[in-house]
């Protein structure tokens, strides 16, 4: 018999929305600065927004290890019996690819603002000890590295929302509910 409730926790309810909304943002914010502006026309400004990036996106790296651990201590509801074994599989591989990111990306931020002489802040409270000096040849390669990564999770965030678009208004299942409701008592 299957006992797994068909929902996720409260906690791991939170957690989701708040990383999504916080790495959505830090997302758009990094992009903006990326593609947007530079410092030739902008100035100050550019670094303000950077700075910004910076505060919002570290705190991943807080929350991402509360997440893991809470998603070992309580599972994930069971996929609905309508998927196929290949869409399962998908959908696995997919959430795996979302965690990897969720600490490649902040991680990556953190050695770029090292290797390149800057701080790593916190919510503008207080810098994560720095790890790695200044350093041009490393910058060369993880500035890159962030970059690239930074696009790829763009295209895997994409997907990921379509997908819970299409359980909830094509399939008509309880995915997408399932990370927005609990069970009746
Ligand atoms: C939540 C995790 C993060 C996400 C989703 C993210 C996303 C991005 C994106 C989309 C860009 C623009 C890429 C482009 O040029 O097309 C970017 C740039 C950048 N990120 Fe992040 N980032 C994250 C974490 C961090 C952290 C923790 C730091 C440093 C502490 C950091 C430092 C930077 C810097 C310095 C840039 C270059 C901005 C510029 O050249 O204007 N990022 N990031």
């Amino acid at each position: 018999m299957n006992t797994k409730s068909a929902y996720y926790t409260r906690t791991a309810q939170f957690l989701h929305w708040l990383m999504a909304l916080i790495f959505i943002s830090a997302w758009i914010i990094g992009f903006y600065s990326g593609n947007f502006l530079s410092y030739e026309t902008d100035g100050a400004f550019k670094g303000d927004v950077i700075t910004l990036h910076k505060n919002i996106a570290t705190t991943i790296l807080f929350l991402v290890v509360i997440r893991i651990f809470w998603r070992y201590t309580h599972p994930a509801p069971q996929l609905p019996e309508s998927m196929s074994a290949g869409m399962k599989t998908l959908a696995h591989f997919g959430h795996l690819a979302l965690y990897f990111m969720l600490l490649a990306l902040p991680i990556t931020g953190c050695l770029f603002s090292w290797a390149a002489g800057h701080p790593a802040p916190v919510l503008y409270l207080f810098n994560i000890p720095r790890l790695l000096d200044t350093n041009p040849e490393i910058m060369a390669i993880v500035k890159p590295i962030h970059i690239y990564l930074s696009w790829a999770v763009g295209l895997l965030l994409a997907g990921h929302i379509l997908a819970a678009l299409k359980h909830h208004f094509v399939d008509k299942d309880t995915v997408l509910l399932s990370m927005t409701r609990q069970p009746k008592p």
